[in-house]
């Protein structure tokens, strides 16, 4: 296992270009196994979780090739994936504790051939992560769904069924499932209180280049007509606003001045404006975000998560990081996730004054400095929350388990060095 070790002080000035979103990238990789065409996925991040779908793929007899391609001065990855013929209906446990995302086989493994066997992802270190609206509502569409030694079995006689379903949580995770096995579904289905996040919107746009009729794209009905056949196409993933939201957070936090190319200010409208509250300069093109905290004098400002276009909880871990040396004090609000505030602990481990109230409401109130510490990720988000902790505290700080970062982050070390970080990863023997 991997450690990060970083030494606090150095402001960072520079540019950072913004990957492929992660939570896009997983939903449209298995949109490909809707098609027997092959269809070209652009701009992928170069991501532990993409490898680990990747390898769930190949074991279904999906074909991968990929290659490098240069995009605006910067490398990304291009996959094509074409599946003729599957070779096996079954996501495995080993793969799908791996990568709770891998559960986006369930709708177009089933849409398209009629059964599927999905080993039940379980909690993880957030919340119990329920698949819940994801069953029933394939459910209501037709699919006869048992659940054996812990593996959901789904099956349809024939085709699925359009269906009006309405989902209790504007799940992204569900709307994606259902966007995708609707598409090949005979009739039209409706989804009520489905997820808006961009990166659905991301989804939507592959599928109706392969040929799906949806109606509703950015709100929260969505209606889908079935069609008999989906065919390839090449699509480019938008790129990850949680990615470039975080590295705002590092600008803002080590008051300096960084320039986020390739990202989209519209789908962070609402951090950016805590942001600006806060006290940094924040100005926008339409292709980046400029960050300049070289004067700010920062103030802790609220903070409450909610679905898109609210506060992306995404987002909390990094933004209670700056409320730490934010100065007066600010209410965090956790609404998503049941059990997001496993970096409290570690932060407090680092000097920050934090008080938890129940499991979703925490008050920070800002100190004037942090220390460095040893401290150990729990999650992607919160990893990276210890890291930009790590930039502005006294010392050295050691940010162990960063495989979590891995995850989500491409290049980490080397996006913060480029921009002055005294940052390095400690190689630890597998
Ligand atoms: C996606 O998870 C993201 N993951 C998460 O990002 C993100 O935190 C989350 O959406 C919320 O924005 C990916 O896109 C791969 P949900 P997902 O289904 O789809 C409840 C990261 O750090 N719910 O929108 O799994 C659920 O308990 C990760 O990149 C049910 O009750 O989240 C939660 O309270 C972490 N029943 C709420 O809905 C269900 O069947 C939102 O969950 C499904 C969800």
């Amino acid at each position: 296992m991997d450690k990060i070790k970083i030494i606090g002080g150095n402001p960072l000035f520079g540019k950072i270009y913004i990957s492929g979103a992660k939570n896009a990238a997983l939903p449209i990789i298995c949109a490909s196994l809707l098609t027997d065409e092959p269809v070209t996925i652009k701009n992928l991040p170069f991501l532990s979780d993409i490898k680990s779908l990747n390898a769930l793929l190949l074991q279904l007899g999906t074909q991968i090739e990929e290659k490098q391609e240069d995009y605006n001065g910067h490398l990304t990855n291009s996959i094509t994936y074409h599946t003729p013929k599957p070779t096996s209906l079954i996501a495995p446990y080993d793969y799908v504790r791996k990568m709770r995302a891998s559960y986006y086989v369930l709708g177009p493994l089933l849409a398209k051939y009629g059964h599927v066997e999905l080993s039940l992802p379980g909690g993880c270190a957030i919340g119990a992560r329920p698949m819940d609206i994801h069953l029933s509502s394939l459910e209501q569409m037709g699919a006869k769904i048992e659940i054996k030694n812990g593996y959901v079995v789904a099956d349809i006689d024939g085709r699925l069924r359009g269906a009006r379903v309405s989902f209790h949580s504007a799940s992204v995770g569900a709307t994606c499932n259902i966007l995708m096995a609707a598409a090949l579904a005979e009739g039209t289905t409706i989804i009520e209180n489905a997820a808006k996040e961009p990166e659905i919107a991301d989804l939507i746009n592959l599928l109706t280049d392969m040929g799906a009729v949806i109606e509703g794209i950015n709100t929260s009905t969505l209606t889908i007509h079935g069609v008999e056949k989906l065919h390839g196409a090449t699509h480019y993933i938008v790129n990850d606003r949680i990615e470039a939201g975080s590295y705002a957070v590092a600008a803002a936090m080590t008051k300096g001045r960084l320039e986020l190319i390739n990202a989209d200010a519209d789908f962070l409208q609402t951090p950016l404006d805590i942001l600006r509250k806060t006290g940094v300069k924040v100005e926008t093109t339409p292709n980046s975000i400029i960050v300049d905290a070289q004067n700010a004098v920062l103030q802790g400002q609220d903070i409450y998560t909610d679905y898109y276009p609210g506060f992306p909880t995404d987002l909390q871990a990094q933004f209670m990081a700056l409320m730490c040396i934010a100065s007066g004090a600010a209410m965090v609000t956790e609404s998503i996730w049941e059990n997001r505030f496993m970096h409290v602990p570690e932060l407090m481990r680092m000097g920050a004054n934090i008080n938890v109230h129940g499991h979703a409401s925490a008050i920070v109130r800002g100190v004037e400095k942090l220390s460095a510490a040893p401290v150990m990720s729990t999650d992607l988000r919160a990893s990276f929350a210890l890291i930009l902790a790590g930039l502005v505290a006294e010392g050295e700080t050691i940010v162990n388990r960063v495989y979590h970062l891995d995850r989500g982050y491409e290049h980490l070390e080397e996006k913060f060095k480029a921009v002055g970080a005294n940052i390095e990863r400690i190689k630890e023997p597998d």
